[in-house]
């Protein structure tokens, strides 16, 4: 189990206190055995990983590097392959452990390649990733000069894959929770840059979402949103009858002009839409290391810009904005 402990240091002890305190209780609720029939598996697999010294750590790069090939004997690297593989499916990343290429559903990279030059510089800064899943974008926001970054995701197959990755970088002020934004204290402006990718259009009420975000932002901080977008004007938004693109939890996906109005409504300023980008087959694909149906399979083969429900094909924005 990681070791919360560090989240705690002194320049965050009065800024995070809050999340301290209800911590204990969450995590336990979270990794209830009861709750999750795969839980002990995982466990198990995280337990067994082998030490090995890494020689070379880089995570400012496309695939994280954590480890050099040489750094352990072959037998051992089959084992970690072997062990990393239990916690399939690998949806976010890419990662190279030890040499291992963990080639996920997403090539995550591409996501971050739109945004980077756009944000405000992360060094020296404390950054919240909300639903982060295995925290493939933490460990880049700590290689962009992050001070220390805090994801939180309620998917524990992502909190242990996270886990298996730090297992073998080491101690790093980089730390998944098992949380949810609805967990998060009440008011708690601990952050100077707060992420939401690929969250908002999975909540029943997308303003709340961005006004809780809001509270954890400090005054003057930033807020990086992603979403899926559909093309249109002021005012239009799709809220699918049912399915979107297979996915049952799909939401509200409003045009960008309406996203930029939620975002004015609940308070943000300085509203900037960076970057729009239809959502490729090289971008989101089944591979190895995540052998379920991808975004191929979601398509119409006859018109790959509609779902298979006959909805616009997925289109992802990013926005940037300041909390005042
Ligand atoms: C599509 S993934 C996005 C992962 C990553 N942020 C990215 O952009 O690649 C959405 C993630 O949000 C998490 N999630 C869903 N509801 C959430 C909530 N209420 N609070 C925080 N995370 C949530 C899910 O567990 C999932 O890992």
């Amino acid at each position: 189990m990681e070791n919360y402990a560090p989240l705690l240091d002194d320049t965050t002890q009065s800024a995070l206190g809050p999340l301290w305190d209800i911590l204990p209780e969450k995590v336990a609720h979270a990794l209830d055995p009861a709750k999750h029939g795969d839980l002990g598996g995982w466990q198990e697999a995280l337990a067994r990983l082998p030490v090995v010294k890494p020689t070379r750590i880089e995570l400012d790069t496309d695939k994280p590097i954590i480890g050099a090939e040489g750094d352990c004997p072959e037998a051992i690297r089959e084992t970690i392959e072997g062990l990393l593989r239990k916690f399939h499916p690998w949806r976010k990343g890419p990662f190279l452990v030890h040499g291992i290429h963990i080639d996920t559903e997403w090539r995550s990279d591409l996501k971050w390649r739109r945004l980077q030059g756009h944000i405000e510089p992360l060094p020296g800064k404390n950054v919240l990733d909300v639903g982060c899943g295995n925290g493939y974008h933490c460990w880049r926001m700590l290689g962009a000069g992050a001070k220390r970054v805090v994801g939180i995701d309620p998917t524990l197959l992502n909190v242990m894959q996270f886990q298996a990755i730090k297992h073998f970088a080491g101690e790093w002020p980089v730390h998944v929770l098992p949380l949810t934004l609805e967990d998060m204290p009440e008011k708690m402006p601990a952050f100077d840059t707060v992420f939401s990718m690929g969250v908002l259009y999975h909540r029943r009420s997308p303003l709340d979402h961005l006004l809780k975000l809001r509270d954890l932002l400090q005054p003057g901080g930033e807020l990086a949103l992603e979403t899926l977008v559909i093309e249109g004007g002021d005012l239009q938004v799709l809220l699918p009858e049912d399915r979107y693109a297979r996915m049952r939890n799909v939401w509200f996906i409003p045009s960008c002009a309406t996203l930029a109005g939620w975002l004015k409504r609940c308070g943000y300023l300085d509203i900037k839409l960076i970057d729009v980008t239809r959502t490729t087959p090289e971008e989101q694909r089944t591979t190895d290391w995540m052998r379920f149906q991808s975004l191929s399979d979601c398509l119409q083969t006859s018109d790959p810009g509609l779902t298979v429900e006959g909805l616009p094909a997925p289109r992802r924005a990013i926005f940037i904005a300041k909390n005042p």
